[in-house]
């Protein structure tokens, strides 16, 4: 059995800076056509100049490999010369409510207090890309969010929100209430629960913002995926940290996964049938989201088993050591 995958692309990814940037940016570059940097690095990408800067970066990074980082700002107080300024550089602006997770100390403190540049955004047409999490009970954060997302989905109509990195059934089913509403899905979030990350011994390399929640929670996100709802995009949160960051008290929030996340995908869409419907959830449905034509690449996988490496330089991925099924066997 094999499927062919069209320019893959990564919503939502996290490839850090200097010598992590060089180890980890390599690896999706491999496999993805493209992906969506996130700008929480410290301090922030949160003006044009260091934008243009970490562009560079990430492309000097993964060098020859046809690959385009489509980049995000970190959402403040923008002026609309600002964002007038930055439009041409960028895929959208992510938003953090302060605190929430990695470096996002930064982030909103009250998201009431945005508005004007909610509607500049709006105006300009840059998408919102949210971290949605209240600071409430660790289980129910992202279930409180929804209130925030349906504000600003009625109250800017015509302004496209992504949902980061969704987690529960409240989230999906959310998607169809509003028209400008999309979402990016983990891979992790398709297959554990929390179970997986506590349930037994503690596993700090499944450990991530937002945790992952009940069984019913992954049945609905995978039965999405699957079906290839067209609101729904591929965006792995691939977060690396070194391993003396996530094996400590204190261990850093953060699932690594880019290097497995197109066979992971594979054996998971064949198991249930649906390897039709991957290329929807990989590629198609985020171009007519995002209005982008990544450069092509077509990746072709394989129920060739593939064993996970214990390490990538100084990070673990997730399921070190396990085989899966399937893995890439020609890249073009
Ligand atoms: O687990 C996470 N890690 N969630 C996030 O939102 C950020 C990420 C990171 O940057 O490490
Ligand atoms: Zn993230």
């Amino acid at each position: 059995m094999n499927v062919s995958l069209t320019s893959p692309l990564d919503m939502h990814l996290h490839v850090r800076q200097d010598s992590m940037l060089r180890v980890v940016a390599p690896l999706s570059a491999e496999h993805f056509a493209g992906a969506v940097i996130m700008p929480n690095l410290l301090p922030p990408v949160d003006h044009l100049e260091r934008l243009l800067w970490y562009t560079e970066e990430v492309r000097s990074a993964v060098g020859t490999a046809t690959f385009e980082p489509y980049m995000t700002l970190f959402f403040r107080d923008y002026t609309e010369q600002e964002l007038e300024a930055a439009k041409p550089h960028l895929l959208g602006i992510k938003l953090y409510p302060a605190g929430a997770t990695t470096n996002s100390e930064a982030g909103v403190q009250h998201i009431s207090a945005m508005d004007h540049v909610f509607r500049i955004m709006q105006d300009l047409d840059i998408p919102l890309l949210v971290h949605g999490e209240t600071h409430g009970f660790v289980m129910d954060r992202e279930r409180e969010f929804c209130e925030v997302y349906k504000h600003l989905a009625t109250t800017y109509p015509r302004l496209r929100i992504t949902m980061e990195h969704i987690t529960t059934q409240d989230s999906v089913q959310l998607l169809d209430r509003f028209e400008n509403l999309f979402a990016t899905v983990t891979a992790h979030h398709l297959v554990i629960t929390l179970d997986d990350v506590v349930g037994g011994l503690m596993n700090p390399h499944l450990f991530c913002k937002p945790i992952a929640k009940r069984p019913e929670d992954r049945d609905a996100l995978l039965q999405a995926a699957l079906a290839a709802h067209p609101k729904i995009m591929l965006g792995s949160d691939s977060a690396p940290h070194p391993v003396s960051s996530k094996e400590c008290p204190g261990c850093a929030a953060g699932v690594f996964t880019a290097p497995i996340l197109l066979p992971l995908l594979a054996e998971l869409f064949a198991q249930h049938g649906a390897l039709d419907r991957l290329q929807d959830f990989v590629s198609s449905n985020a171009q007519r989201i995002y209005r982008v034509t990544p450069p092509h690449k077509v990746v072709t996988l394989q129920d060739v088993p593939m064993t996970i490496p214990p390490m990538y330089d100084t990070v673990v991925p997730m399921w070190a050591g396990r085989t899966l099924g399937w893995s890439v066997t020609a890249v073009h």
